[in-house]
């Protein structure tokens, strides 16, 4: 059995005193709940101070991205040795950061590759645009995203990855419980083609996109998703731990 995720993304939402704050408020009943994965990933400053708010809690800790390169002259980036020893998870190859920063598949696989060079867990998002979807290419953009971004990577060791169709990001306009299932099994088949059965039968695939306390029952009974990686709704206490025990309580 494949247990549950629920990332938080909080994007760059938060100064660090909020993120306090907004971990204080959820810590105590979040690390009662059980069958659930639960990670935070705040902005990189809050890392160090929200890793020692939840440190000997069951709350898991990861990054919002990385840069490839093991160190050096590139001023203003994060390596993924220096999330090592921070956090457990990172986010790679968000559509903003596909979108605003220009991240290609090529940059996407160099940073995963980077990730799990030093033990950290990706969690991968691919995820097709709304044009891309209404010419019907969901699963050639996300077989490509995936093949482009796990090029030359043996092992995912860990490596979750997160749907996220672009068209349901921040819109309010999620997809359905249906639509998220069968492409998640889309994905889950492609991995077992790139890897094997077994890697694709024990690695998790969450949905992202609008996931709200009001619509999470609709996702996590589909037999194919995993969990979910909230953007929005991870901003709000009482909203994110009703994300989260509502997905135990399906478990
Ligand atoms: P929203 O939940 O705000 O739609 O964001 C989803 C997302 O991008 C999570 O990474």
């Amino acid at each position: 059995m494949r247990t549950p995720v629920i990332a938080g993304n909080w994007k760059m939402n938060t100064t660090v005193g909020e993120a306090v704050a907004l971990v204080r408020a959820m810590r105590a009943e979040l690390d009662k709940v059980s069958n659930v994965e639960k990670v935070l990933c705040p902005p990189f400053v809050s890392l160090a101070p929200v890793g020692e708010l939840i440190k000997g809690s069951s709350i898991k800790l990861g990054a919002q991205n990385l840069y490839f390169a093991e160190k050096g002259a590139y001023t203003g980036e994060v390596s993924a040795l220096m999330l090592a020893g921070l956090c457990e998870l990172v986010i790679i190859g968000h559509s903003e950061r596909r979108q605003y920063f220009g991240e290609t598949g090529e940059v996407v696989n160099k940073k995963v590759a980077a990730a799990l060079g030093v033990g950290l867990k990706p969690i991968l998002c691919i995820g097709e645009k709304l044009a891309e979807n209404e010419a019907g290419k969901t699963e050639e953009v996300v077989s490509g995203q995936l093949k482009s971004s796990l090029a030359g990577i043996a092992s995912l060791d860990g490596l979750i990855v997160a749907y996220e169709p672009v068209w349901a990001i921040g819109t309010g306009r999620a997809a359905t419980g249906e639509q998220a299932n069968e492409t998640i099994a889309f994905i889950r088949r492609n991995i077992s083609g790139l890897y094997d059965d077994k890697v694709a039968r024990e690695i998790r695939i969450l949905y992202g996109g609008s996931v709200t306390a009001a619509n999470v029952a609709e996702f996590m009974p589909q037999p194919e998703i995993d969990g979910a990686l909230v953007g929005g709704a991870s901003l709000k206490a009482a909203e994110f731990l009703s994300i989260v025990t509502q997905t135990s309580a399906m478990g």
